[in-house]
């Protein structure tokens, strides 16, 4: 989704403003821009697509300057085109945006009605005619403490001015906004993570504040202008090298490496020698907890679902699970006894921050399960799990669904130990398990070669199904919602016993249905569920795990079989073959798999 960088410095600015927005490439967009200022003028260079064209353009035109902002925009206001794309400038300003300014058409007018002329078809624009209409009145300070009050909805801002060689101002409304600190030299960013390249030296702006950054101080104002202090955080410098190494796209790259997410996840939470997990500053009584409700949005949410099997399983509590854009509009009964768990890869989901704050606002518990440790919705929680995955640069969650997965299968167990529901041998049992996962999860992506062979055929299909039951049927939404994000396959997820109750009449002869059925509890009524889908004209692929006995079905298509394991954790196992599957139909029919269509890594908007 959009990001914001922001330079100001003794030093040419452009080629790291291009850096820091190649940066931020991974969070999805469609066009791209940049404005700097130099010898008194505003200079633009914006463009559709990639930051890649952006850099041949800039090239072209000579951009220079010691001070400038750029922008990588995710159309939500008007097509994604060259002059849709920020930064947007009047005479006197330039202003790149993250969000949605809701009144913008009711601001459009009144500022039309004064004589402004509006170029693009964008919320944005209104917000450098509107700073620029109160310039002509007041100072910067009191300028930026009006437009603020004057935007309805969610943003963050980078604005520069004509008559400031040195000068950025950033806001937050909603949308996170980072500050960072370098020598002679300042920086605004929508994440730490456009910034990491010049510094680890990082503040962030909360809701409603906004900042004035020089090349030699930054000041921080509450939404009256009353100057406030911030913390500067030193951001570790170690995160793994975000390079595709020999992989043609991240996300093949991210779905081999969860072995090492779950070996990292592990160690961090299993004390291999006590045999035991550890939960630090865990803040409440646990006797003072007999709920959890569980919130995420796309992959975090399916997460979630299998999170409610596994808490009804080794636990007491009653569990809810919620879409966290369903979850913030309900008219919820907050229980003084829930725990309400956050769970969001980006940290930075509009949707799952929004629902986060409703807690916070109504002193709920709260506790979030993020990778991204510096992200909103961790700073904003009372306990952090951090899923341990290293970035995730591919739109499409992979590793970072399994490090959600084993985060809250960690908390179940360990809620479960300490309020003395499962057994000590159970317990440590299970750990012995999740010991192993790792491994097995490297052996499971054996599957690969078989997977390619499959391929061909759904890349062709018109459509196809997802079945399971119990653990599996979340396992195959996720399937489903890889296969249609990245090969754009119509898919769908059902619990296999839903079948009969509409969806049935989709199938036809020759429609791939994936059919999800390891040795578990629902094993026998699955198999019976697939005979159905067969005798109807499906290719099922069945994924089940390893066994001595056959299977007792006919006419299967294919049959790829994941390692043995408890079967609580088998979900990790059969989400394997499902990446894999949504990887080589995205490739076969040759799409962007680090960068599907319409969609974005942080959706920061909701
Ligand atoms: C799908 C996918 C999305 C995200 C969703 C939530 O592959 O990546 O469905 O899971 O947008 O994102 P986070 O986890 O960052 O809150």
């Amino acid at each position: 989704m959009c990001g914001i960088v922001g330079i100001t410095s003794n030093n040419d600015v452009t080629a790291r403003i291009l850096g820091s927005l190649k940066k931020l490439e991974y969070r999805g967009y469609d066009s791209a821009g940049i404005a700097t200022l130099s010898d008194g003028n505003i200079n633009e260079v914006k463009c559709e697509g990639r930051v890649e064209s952006l850099e041949k353009n800039i090239s072209r035109t000579n951009l220079q300057g010691t001070i400038g902002i750029g922008h990588v925009r995710w159309a939500t206001h008007g097509k994604p085109s060259t002059l849709n794309a920020h930064p947007h400038s009047s005479e006197v300003v330039s202003v790149v945006h993250n969000g949605i300014i809701e009144n913008s058409t009711i601001l459009k007018k009144l500022l039309e009605k004064k004589g402004y002329r509006f170029k693009s078809q964008t919320d944005t624009e209104v917000i450098a005619h509107l700073v620029t209409d109160y310039l002509k009145k007041d100072n910067l300070k009191n300028t930026i403490v009006k437009v603020l009050k004057k935007l309805h909805g969610s943003f963050a801002l980078g604005i520069i001015f004509k008559d400031q060689p040195d000068l950025i101002v950033g806001a937050r409304r909603g949308s996170p906004l980072a500050v960072g600190y370098g020598p002679d030299e300042n920086y605004l960013g929508s994440d730490s993570y456009a910034l990491k390249a010049m510094t680890n030296k990082i503040s962030y702006l909360n809701d409603g504040e906004f900042c004035i950054i020089k090349k030699d101080l930054v000041e921080f104002f509450d939404s009256n202008a009353k100057k406030i202090n911030k913390k500067i955080l030193n951001l570790s410098k170690n995160d793994q090298s975000i390079d595709k190494g020999d992989y043609k796209y991240f996300m093949s790259k991210e779905v081999d490496e969860q072995p090492i997410t779950i070996k990292n996840c592990v160690n961090e939470y299993i004390d291999k020698f006590n045999k035991q997990i550890n939960i630090y500053n865990f803040p409440w009584k646990i006797r003072d907890i007999s709920s959890v409700v569980l919130i995420g949005c796309g992959t975090a949410y399916h997460a979630c679902l299998i999170a409610k099997y596994w808490f009804e399983e080794h636990t007491s509590l009653d569990v809810t699970v919620d879409v966290a854009s369903e979850f913030r509009y309900r008219k919820i009964k907050f229980k003084k006894d829930s725990l309400y768990i956050f769970v969001s890869q980006s940290g930075e989901t509009a949707d799952t921050y929004a629902a986060l704050d409703i807690c916070k606002k109504n002193k709920m518990k709260t506790c979030s399960i993020v990778n991204v440790v510096e992200s909103s919705i961790a700073r904003d929680s009372q306990l952090v799990l951090p899923i341990h995955c290293g970035p995730e640069i591919g739109v499409a969650s992979t590793k970072a669904f399994l490090g959600q997965m084993l985060v809250l299968y960690l908390l179940c167990l360990k809620i479960s130990f300490d309020k003395k529901i499962i057994s000590k041998k159970k317990y440590s049992e299970k750990i012995k398990y999740l010991l192993s996962l790792s491994n097995l999860t490297k052996k499971t992506l054996k599957v690969d070669s078989k997977i390619q062979k499959l391929c061909k055929v759904f890349a062709n299909a018109k459509g196809c199904m997802f079945l399971g039951r119990g653990y599996s049927f979340p396992i195959a939404l996720e399937g489903a919602l890889k296969l249609k994000e990245l090969a754009y396959i119509h898919a769908e997820g059902y619990p296999a016993g839903e079948m009969k109750h509409g969806p049935l009449a989709l199938i036809e002869e020759g429609m791939p249905v994936v059919v999800l059925a390891p040795r578990d509890d629902h094993y026998k009524k699955i198999v019976s569920n697939m005979q159905e889908v067969i005798s109807r004209g499906a290719k099922v692929l069945l994924i089940t795990n390893k066994s001595k006995n056959e299977i007792q079905s006919e006419n299967i298509w294919e049959t790829i079989e994941v390692e043995n394991i408890s079967e609580d954790l088998l979900p990790f196992l059969i989400t394997i073959p499902l990446q894999k599957l949504a990887y080589y139909s995205a490739l076969e029919k040759g799409y962007d798999i680090d960068k599907p269509r319409n969609l974005a890594k942080s959706v920061t908007v909701e």
